[in-house]
């Protein structure tokens, strides 16, 4: 998963209704749930940077909050027996077992076994970062990380949950998740930098896990990785033509990053071709259109609140994030039923939200 997300209905508390996914991130600490907790340490986190392992750590600062809103990146849940049902070969005979072989190869060629490697340029990158970029970088690699950690979560669960009935399906799971945990792992060192860190643990634990049903899963997480990918890239080609906004090396990693979301987002694909059922009739084109207004309203507001770091890479925030829209809009034509028509009039009332969320 990446940075966008879908954030328009309200979550509900896992542990009344449904079995909460297990991290092997940190541990647990005590909780205040409406809030995301970045804590402090004076423990060296693991790097691959030989001058960090020898050089002294300033100590890591406390920093307590971002507040949570309707806007901030979610945690998701589902109907595991449903999902059950649906990858069983002996009930759906939609299911088309080679073409996931095949996807299971890909995932299994883990094409970037080698490439989250840092270098001692991130942290005289973040060192030279000062002001209010410097803070809102900080929160780009909080949301990011989240977002990224969300994946792991509901993937790592789909993977276990999924074994006995679907062992290609659950293992490509597995490895879905392998690849989200290397993204928010990565973005968390990138908040070392800063002196900070994400307690991934204890977010495991606090946090409120938004239910969807399997269909809405398939809408919501579909066209979050392909906008994931469609920023990534965008960013990096911007990057790479405008080396100058060059301001910290992640973005330098995004080109392969990019291509796990691209591929996430192809299983997807393929998971919802074996279920026509949530494709070929008029209900499925409303909420087709329906997922597609959410993602594209949630991430244009978000991104609107924080154009200093959009800016701050040399980049128009709007001109980006149409950019991104429009692309994922074509992309997303491909499976889905319908998608927006997203002519100017779509800016224009985009831009009006824009207006209305600031008053
Ligand atoms: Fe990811
Ligand atoms: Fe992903």
């Amino acid at each position: 998963m990446a940075a966008a997300e879908l954030s328009i209905i309200k979550p509900i508390n896992p542990t009344t209704k449904f079995g909460r996914p297990t991290s092997k991130f940190n541990t647990l600490r005590p909780h205040s749930p409406s809030h995301f907790r970045v804590f402090a340490t004076s423990q060296p986190t693991t790097t691959t940077t030989s001058s960090s392992a020898t050089k002294p750590r300033p100590k890591k600062s406390v920093k307590t909050a971002i507040k949570e809103t309707l806007l901030t990146p979610r945690f998701y849940t589902t109907d595991f027996d449903e999902m059950e049902r649906l990858f069983n070969t002996e009930i759906n005979k939609n299911l088309n077992q080679s073409e996931f072989e095949a996807l299971l190869n890909e995932f299994k060629t883990d094409y970037n076994q080698t490439h989250f490697v840092r270098n001692p340029e991130f942290k005289e990158a973040a060192d030279k970062i000062e002001g209010p970029l410097r803070q809102i970088f900080v929160e780009f690699l909080e949301r990011s990380c989240t977002a990224e950690f969300s994946g792991f979560l509901l993937y790592k669960e789909l993977g276990r949950r999924l074994k006995k009935t679907n062992p290609v399906v659950a293992e490509i799971f597995s490895l879905m998740s392998r690849d989200e945990a290397r993204h928010a792992g990565f973005l968390n060192k990138g908040l070392s930098d800063f002196n900070l860190a994400l307690d991934l643990g204890f977010l495991t634990k606090a946090r409120k896990y938004t239910f969807f049903k399997p269909k809405f899963i398939f809408y919501a997480t579909y066209l979050s990785e392909k906008i994931g990918y469609w920023r990534y890239i965008t960013i990096y080609r911007h990057l790479k033509a405008n080396p100058q906004f060059q301001v910290y090396p992640i973005f330098k990693y995004f080109e392969n990053w990019c291509q796990d979301e691209n591929r996430h987002g192809d299983f997807f694909s393929a998971l919802m071709k074996a279920q026509p059922q949530f494709l070929n009739d008029w209900k499925a084109k409303l909420w087709a259109r329906f997922f597609c207004l959410s993602v594209y309203v949630t991430m244009y507001l978000n991104d609107c609140q924080r154009t200093a770091f959009y800016e701050g890479i040399g980049l128009s925030t709007k001109e980006f994030d149409m950019h991104v829209i429009i692309e994922t809009n074509r992309t997303t034509a491909r499976i889905f039923p319908a998608v927006l028509d997203v002519r100017p009039e779509f800016k224009r009332k985009l831009d009006r939200m824009v207006e209305i969320n600031r008053s």
